[in-house]
């Protein structure tokens, strides 16, 4: 069975809504904090009582919402103080520009703001504005007093907005600030590293609608993106075709084929200091794809294609006069113990990782066999993410060894 951990378990999430058109966004998340082990108390303003209903988000935590400081429910009387201690962290989503101007100086008149102000525990919070109202000066003033005081700001981004405008003001969607939380919470293993990995297959052209590629999906790579990047590292991707998304805060760089990814890596990895090479590389390519759709025809022969050695993208890293950290990735069908150590010493990488191509590619959980000069160690089985958790808390205790 694959081990499959809830990454809020355990925790206490105050989630604070305000006054917005995205309040009802706050309903979604709510269900997924706690799909993903988080206990969420609720606690709203006045004003998000007129977007949305402090029976919803009763009905979908469990756990009454509060909404006035003056609520007698709490046995000592004093809501803003009992709620969150115990509490892991306060999530404002969404966060008005009211609010904003409220934690930026300090104000605590009502139940959320004095909760805030009397925290013990860390504070996020998700602007979500029209586009004038985050661009003026007082909001920009706001917000950067905010980070200064040690208050995660997650997103804005750019968008349609609710008033029908398009601009910067649009709250991050109710997924992405569960993953911004998530990363919160991670240990910062790699904190200012800088990462560079691939993923994904290559494509290589026979013709203009034709190629050769192979049945990597990427899902390994993108994980240990994430996982990266949610230890405080910076983190590139070079990744071949695929449709998953790019995790949050990861500057991917879109490649096709395998002189495409060397090129890319070659062009970034002297910033690296941990080069994971994670891509299924076609190690051959067609020498001179056509030009034009090659056509069949009655009697005309079957194409035949003359390949070249692609660059060996793994080796040519690890060979550079000052090189990163390297890890490679070896997915074979058989003798994997033989073929992943052969594969390190060729390669002279420190540490590779073995997974057997008939069960890890495409699927979303897997086991990973890790070699080094001490011998090997497995991880999992689990899903990818944790299985990319795991591999990164290696690299970072070796980088620190
Ligand atoms: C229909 C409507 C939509 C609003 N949408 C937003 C919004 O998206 N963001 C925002 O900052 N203010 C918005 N406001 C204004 C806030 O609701 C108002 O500033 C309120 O005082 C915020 O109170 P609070 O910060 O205590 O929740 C909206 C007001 C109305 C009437």
């Amino acid at each position: 069975m694959a081990e499959v951990i809830a990454d809020l378990e355990g925790k206490s999430i105050i989630l604070g809504l305000t006054g917005g058109i995205a309040a009802y966004k706050s309903a979604f998340l709510a269900r997924r904090l706690q799909e993903h082990g988080a206990r969420v108390q609720v606690v709203m303003t006045a004003a998000a009582e007129q977007f949305i209903t402090a029976t919803t988000m009763q009905a979908l935590t469990g756990n009454p919402v509060y909404t006035s400081q003056w609520d007698t429910r709490v046995p000592s009387a004093m809501a803003h103080i009992d709620l969150s201690r115990g509490a892991d962290a306060i999530l404002v989503v969404p966060a008005s520009a009211d609010f904003m101007a409220k934690l930026a100086r300090g104000a605590a008149d009502d139940l959320l703001s004095t909760l805030c102000l009397a925290r013990d525990c860390p504070l996020l919070v998700a602007p979500a504005m029209n586009k004038q109202m985050w661009g003026h000066p007082a909001t920009q003033r706001n917000a950067n007093q905010l980070r200064a005081d040690g208050v995660v700001l997650l997103g804005p981004t750019s968008g349609d907005q609710a008033c029908g405008e398009v601009g910067a003001g649009r709250m991050i969607e109710p997924d992405e600030v569960l993953e911004e939380l998530v990363a919160f919470f991670q240990p910062k293993l790699l904190r200012d590293q800088r990462v560079l990995l691939t993923a994904g297959p290559t494509f290589e052209p026979i013709d203009p609608v034709r190629g050769l590629t192979n049945r990597s999906s990427g899902k390994m790579g993108y994980a240990l993106a994430r996982a990266a990047h949610e230890a405080g590292a910076r983190v590139t991707l070079v990744s071949g075709p695929t449709a998953l998304a790019v995790p949050r805060g990861v500057n991917r760089i879109d490649v096709e084929t395998a002189q495409q990814m060397f090129d890319a890596v070659m062009a970034t990895v002297l910033h690296a200091q941990i080069f994971i090479g994670v891509a299924a590389v076609a190690d051959w390519r067609i020498r001179e794809p056509s030009a034009q759709k090659i056509k069949k025809g009655r009697g005309s022969p079957s194409p035949v294609f003359e390949f070249v050695e692609n660059p060996d993208i793994l080796a040519t890293v690890a060979a550079l006069s000052n090189p990163p950290f390297c890890v490679g990735f070896a997915a074979e069908t058989h003798d994997l113990d033989a073929q992943a150590q052969a594969k390190r010493h060729t390669k002279r990488v420190p540490l590779l990782v073995g997974n057997l191509a008939q069960d890890a590619i495409g699927a979303d959980s897997s086991e990973l066999i890790v070699y080094d000069e001490e011998g090997r160690i497995t991880l999992g089985p689990a899903d990818k993410l944790t299985l990319a958790r795991k591999l990164i808390a290696e690299i970072a205790q070796r980088i620190s060894s």
